[in-house]
């Protein structure tokens, strides 16, 4: 016996700080960096992010996930006591030891599921939904919750004016369910993909195992995100249409049977040229780049929760996730709500 999955319930949670900008650019001026809203704004999109304060439990990333997990929990009429399985997509651990899914899971008191992270960077989110539903499919799993959150600002470089502009913390949750197989509310078609070869194009060199973070490597700033921003632009433009095409494909859609595209927001004119591209008109897809900035797998489950609550997504319409992140990593899925 098979199953569908169909989201029933979603969250999202910001910490407290907004950091404009004009706040920004001031930030980095005393740094002797050179930025301005203008170009932030021109290039990206983006006018706003939020970070969260160092060093404070209730921004830890276990704590905006468990924020966003409990609104989604409410939205779907569940407790935390239904849920069997926890993924938690992250790639700013809160430690290396244990996951971030179990600092959440004690903060949730989500005492039946079993919980793991996983690490796609952007495309997290629906690498967690995809697998969610595969364990649902089979009939493992009843009930999951996939969270999507990020404490990024830890490791920016602010004197790398190209990367540190773009990014910001945030989290989103999904509590996910079985449906009957034919349900028509439910994930229709997953997409996920990777290649290695551009590692290096986003990474972080002394974040993890490969290198000791000596005091000379911290001073070289080898444990925060190195990124080649010129080359991801292309990748990313190439990558997020073709498994937006491929997603169409699978399920015979044309863009006339979508009624949404929720494209991770690294940057306004990645978007665009996709848009572009795929000839997808404007006011069929989700923007918040603007208001949160690069989230990374934060930013699909807070677009579609904002795109919820303010009631542009009801039942029965069809929506398409695109995502592409630091690994590269790929990710596409179509599901009707
Ligand atoms: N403020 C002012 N000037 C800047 C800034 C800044 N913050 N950053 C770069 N510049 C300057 C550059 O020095 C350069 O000046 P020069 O012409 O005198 O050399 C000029 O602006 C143009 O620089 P480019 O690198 O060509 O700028 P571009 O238009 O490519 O924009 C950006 C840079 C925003 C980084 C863009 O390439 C981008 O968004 N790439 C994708 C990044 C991305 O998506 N990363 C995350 C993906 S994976 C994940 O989400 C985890």
């Amino acid at each position: 016996m098979h199953y569908g999955t169909r989201i029933i319930g979603t969250g999202s949670a910001f910490p407290e700080q907004v950091v404009t900008n004009e706040d920004l650019v001031s930030k980095l001026a005393a740094l002797g960096v050179d930025t301005s809203d203008q170009w932030i704004r021109e290039r990206t999109g983006i006018h706003q992010r939020y970070f969260c304060k160092p060093d404070t439990p209730e921004e830890y990333n276990s704590a905006l996930g468990e924020r966003a997990a409990r609104q989604a929990l409410e939205m779907a009429g569940k407790a935390p006591g239904d849920i069997d399985q926890i993924i938690f997509a992250t790639c700013s651990a809160e430690t290396q030891l244990p996951s971030t899914a179990c600092w959440m899971q004690e903060r949730l008191g989500a005492h039946r599921a079993w919980a793991m992270d996983i690490n796609a960077a952007c495309s997290g989110f629906i690498y967690g939904l995809s697998t969610a539903d595969q364990f649902i499919h089979s009939g493992h799993t009843h009930t999951a919750l996939v969270v999507g959150s990020e404490v990024l600002s830890p490791y920016m470089n602010w004197e790398d004016r190209t990367s540190c502009i773009l990014f910001g913390d945030g989290a989103g949750a999904a509590v996910v369910e079985r449906v009957p197989e034919d349900c028509p509310n439910r994930i229709l078609s997953s997409h996920l993909g990777s290649n290695g070869e551009h590692a290096d194009l986003l990474h972080a060199p002394a974040s993890g195992s490969r290198l000791e973070l000596t005091p000379e490597r911290y001073r070289q700033k080898l444990h925060k995100a190195h990124m080649n921003g010129k080359e991801i632009f292309k990748v990313a433009v190439r990558t997020l249409s073709s498994y937006a095409q491929q997603a169409l494909d699978a399920n015979q859609m044309t863009l006339d049977d979508m009624d949404w595209f929720a494209p991770h927001q690294a940057n306004r004119r990645i978007l665009d040229a996709v848009a572009n591209r795929l000839k997808i008109p404007e006011e069929k897809i989700l923007f918040n780049v603007h208001r949160y900035g690069n989230t990374s797998a934060a930013t699909i489950p807070t677009l579609l929760d904002g795109a919820v609550r303010d009631g542009r997504i009801t039942e029965g319409q069809t929506i398409l996730l695109d995502a592409f992140g630091a690994g590269l990593t790929f990710a596409s899925m179509m599901l009707r709500w």
